[in-house]
């Protein structure tokens, strides 16, 4: 299955992402990275890797709609069938969206519906929390909603720094986001053939 992935930031899970292909544990091929800041250690990633990566930076295109338009032509050249926003910190809009009903994933840092947006680890950790985790779900038009796939927990003792928790919390991203991928790649294939 080709997989595109969107990452705004250091690009961790893509690398995660990248290993489980390469190790056979998802079977799929990434053929794009969509990144929305040129400077992103997730470029170097893909570079590395020779992944294609269409850099496009909102503020340069006239709106939303042209910036996601922009993308989806990459997507179509690509022939993109599952999107895979991994730290992709913008919310996607309607022409994704309708271009790809059910076909775009997210994974959040904490369990969902807690802790929304941004800094999910830091709003955890200040409010005390004895236990978070990982959420991967279905993308829609709201911030970090849509149908949950999985989740995770991860607990939080008294002695854990917040540095703690953000290693915890990526550890248990790194297993997940591929498994549950995966698992979702497996499910399409299931009810095209069926
Ligand atoms: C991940 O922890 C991911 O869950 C989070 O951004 C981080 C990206 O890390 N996503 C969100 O907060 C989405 N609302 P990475 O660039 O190292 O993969």
């Amino acid at each position: 299955m080709n997989l595109a992935v969107f990452a705004s930031g250091s690009g961790s899970n893509f690398e995660a992402i990248i290993e489980a292909i390469n190790n056979g544990e998802v079977r799929g091929e990434i053929k794009l990275l969509v990144c929305d800041h040129p400077g992103a250690y997730a470029v170097k990633r893909a570079e590395k890797h020779g992944i294609p990566v269409f850099t496009a930076v909102l503020k340069t295109f006239a709106s939303k709609a042209a910036f996601e338009e922009a993308v989806l032509a990459e997507l179509r050249k690509h022939e993109v069938e599952l999107v895979i926003l991994a730290g992709f910190m913008r919310l996607i809009g309607p022409v994704l969206l309708s271009a790809y009903e059910q076909r775009i994933l997210n994974i959040h840092p904490s369990l969902l519906p807690a802790f929304p947006g941004l800094d999910a680890i830091g709003q955890a950790f200040a409010a005390g929390v004895k236990v978070s985790g990982v959420t991967v779900h279905y993308v829609d038009a709201g911030m970090d909603t849509g149908p949950i796939i999985a989740q995770e927990c991860v607990k939080i003792d008294e002695s854990d720094t917040i540095e703690d928790l953000q290693r915890n919390i990526q550890r248990v991203e790194h297993q997940l986001y591929p498994q549950t991928i995966q698992q979702v790649i497996e499910q399409i294939k299931g009810s095209v053939h069926s």
